[in-house]
């Protein structure tokens, strides 16, 4: 049965751990939703891991529909998140409602994210008044990267924790289901966990959050280019992969690929009678 936001209330309720990962493409989907986790997050991330930029600005809403069109097709069981890019819903709240309807409708989503807090309650009000559930996400939003001047921990000094607990408050007010914190220390996420009434879901932000979400590539050690110090490595997949490459390189320049077992046959006479005719 497909997991519904009921997942994310009862976890806060009855003091279980909501597990979520990031996916951006049917295979990985399938993989994860058979490992049983809880929920996948198509995060703007792909705009880094998957597509190469250095960060999530330069991502389409054409990009988050493609994939998390896929992860939907792979994604029997786990609920489905799909962020929404930057400046699909920044200007207006009429942007807002109207491109969280295309992540559902088109990228087939259960639920939409969004970065900020007070400034985006608005927004978000009026994405859940038109029934879209929507996840908050505050804390080091890395669409704001360029007016952060770098991806930070957040709330370290006494105003910033403040206007953290704020924004949180905001985005339940709101009406989201849940809220991701990122990168914020662990003693004020924890804070802010018992303080909120709706789940919160962490990275970076230590064991006392409701949930934890990663980015695959980073728990996985596929994604070189940047390893933020709060994503644990439980897989060497990377090494993994470039060991495969390395042997189907070296097999079909030494002819050992493909063997018999991997090639098809065709009937002796049927091949005489080719070769016989030219
Ligand atoms: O885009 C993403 O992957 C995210 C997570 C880092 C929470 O927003």
């Amino acid at each position: 049965m497909k997991n519904t936001i009921a997942v994310f209330q009862k976890a806060k309720n009855e003091g279980g751990k909501v597990t979520m990962l990031t996916a951006y493409d049917y295979t990985t989907a399938s993989l994860e939703d058979a490992a049983g986790v809880d929920a996948i997050l198509v995060g703007d991330s792909l705009g880094m891991v998957m597509l190469g930029y250095d960060n999530t600005l330069p991502v389409t809403m054409e990009d988050m529909i493609h994939h998390s069109a896929a992860v939907a097709r792979g994604s029997k069981q786990a609920f489905v998140v799909t962020d929404m890019p930057f400046m699909s819903y920044q200007a207006s709240v009429r942007d807002a409602v109207i491109n969280a309807g295309r992540l559902v409708k088109e990228g087939y989503a259960d639920a939409v994210k969004l970065e900020g807090g007070t400034l985006f309650k608005e927004h978000i009000r009026a994405i859940v008044n038109a029934s879209i559930p929507v996840m908050g996400h505050i804390g080091m939003t890395p669409q704001s990267v360029n007016a952060f001047g770098g991806f930070k921990v957040q709330g370290k000094s006494v105003a910033d924790a403040k206007r953290l607990i704020a924004d949180a408050k905001a985005v339940e007010e709101a009406g989201a289901f849940a809220v991701v914190l990122e990168c914020v220390p662990a003693a004020l996420a924890e804070y802010v966990t018992d303080i909120l009434s709706i789940p919160t879901i962490g990275i970076g932000a230590g064991a006392g959050c409701d949930g934890q979400v990663l980015v695959y590539q980073d728990m996985l050690g596929m994604y070189a280019d940047f390893t933020p110090k709060f994503a644990k490595r439980f897989a060497d997949v990377g090494e993994v992969m470039k060991d495969g490459f390395k042997r189907y390189i070296e097999e079909v320049k030494n002819g050992s690929f493909p063997s018999k077992e991997h090639t098809f046959k065709i009937d002796e006479d049927t091949m005489k009678a080719v070769t016989e005719d030219n």
